[in-house]
């Protein structure tokens, strides 16, 4: 086990988002490890928390069915423990236009409330946020860095934002260790695939798994996936280490993919499949960001992080875990 991962043996970990795509991943893993776990969501039916996530490991995890909008009983569940996964978030960028306060709620006003429960109640605590790639908007040149110009084109992006830069801002004022990694388009396993809401290669997965054809909206938009294994890593390695706080990372992929050529490597993976190429529906076009992919370089040299499950080996990872389990996530 690498020295990041010793760390969590026996530590007292909560994980918001718990039983969503990534923070189920990362909770199968801290158990792995040895960690005390628990796990906080609210299990919206809209958002990407599914109890079945932790199907197998209910035993060895403690789960609290709560809303990070409640600060009764955030300030009550952050008190013993050591680090904080904070990824309990309103993910659809649609969802934030059509609903923009729900959104504030939660990315922006609930991360305020959360680390002010951990200045009254538990200062020593170590946070870890899952921010997003979406906070710059689009892209002034390629590939992004951290010091990219922060310009969202939806109002999500702009909540995430805030709720990243309250961690940087306790860091630095309150000294509540506390770091950000801006997440790019993230896939693997346990992701939503009922619908868009959390990534388009979720309902792309499922209409496969399916046998039903898929839409790609135009196809020339270039972007880089983030398989979630390793995806978790770089959070327990931001965990693991004091050198990250008050900084932010941005996470990226094994390559740089256009659309298109993701639908033709899908459904080759999978052996078959079919898709359209349709026009961008226009709400949709009008927050889109064009062109994405990141400069991964600052984590990979202060953590040595780097992708490392390749594209092709991912899908088909995805793929299988949905021939096999797509009942428990229609
Ligand atoms: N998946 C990606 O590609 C991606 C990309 C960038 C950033 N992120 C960020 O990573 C984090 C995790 O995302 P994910 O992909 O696992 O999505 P997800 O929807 O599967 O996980 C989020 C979890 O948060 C829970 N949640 C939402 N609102 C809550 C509330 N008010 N109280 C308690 N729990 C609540 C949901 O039930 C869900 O289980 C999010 O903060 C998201 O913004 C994800």
């Amino acid at each position: 086990m690498p020295p990041f991962e010793q760390t969590f043996t026996g530590k007292k970990v909560l994980v918001t988002g718990g039983l969503g795509f990534i923070g189920a991943t990362l909770a199968l893993r801290l158990i792995e490890l040895g960690a005390d776990v628990l796990l906080v969501d609210s299990l919206i039916p809209e958002y990407g928390g599914n109890l079945f996530n932790v199907a197998g490991v209910e035993s060895k995890v403690r789960i609290n069915i709560s809303d990070v909008r409640d600060e009764h009983s955030m300030s009550y569940l952050v008190q013993g423990q050591d680090v904080l996964f904070n990824l309990a978030g309103q993910t659809s960028h649609m969802d934030s236009m059509q609903d923009p306060y729900t959104d504030l709620e939660i990315n922006a006003k609930a991360q305020l409330s959360i680390l002010e429960s951990c200045r009254k109640h538990n200062p020593g605590i170590k946070v870890v946020f899952a921010s997003t790639r979406q906070i710059y908007g689009k892209p002034d040149y390629l590939p992004i860095d951290e010091k990219h110009l922060l310009r969202p084109v939806d109002v999500n992006g702009i909540n995430k934002m805030a709720g990243e830069w309250y961690h940087i801002l306790y860091n630095n004022v309150y000294g509540i260790r506390a770091c950000a990694l801006r997440l790019t388009n993230t896939y693997g396993p346990r992701m939503r695939v009922k619908d868009a809401r959390q990534t388009f290669l979720g309902i792309w997965v499922r209409l496969i798994v399916e046998g039903k054809p898929f839409e790609v909206w135009e196809g020339q938009q270039l972007r880089d996936f983030t398989y979630v294994d390793d995806a978790v890593r770089a959070l327990l390695m931001a965990a693991a280490t004091d050198e990250v706080n008050g900084q932010v990372f941005n996470l990226g992929g094994d390559c740089v993919i256009s659309l298109k050529d993701l639908a033709e490597l899908l459904v080759d993976v999978n052996g078959k499949g079919e898709y359209t190429v349709k026009v961008f529906p226009p709400n949709r076009k009008s927050i889109d960001i064009g062109d994405y992919y990141a400069d991964f370089s600052r984590i990979r040299s202060v953590l040595d992080w780097k992708p490392e499950v390749p594209l092709r080996e991912g899908l088909a990872r995805t793929l299988a875990f949905y021939r096999k389990h797509l009942e428990h996530y229609r």
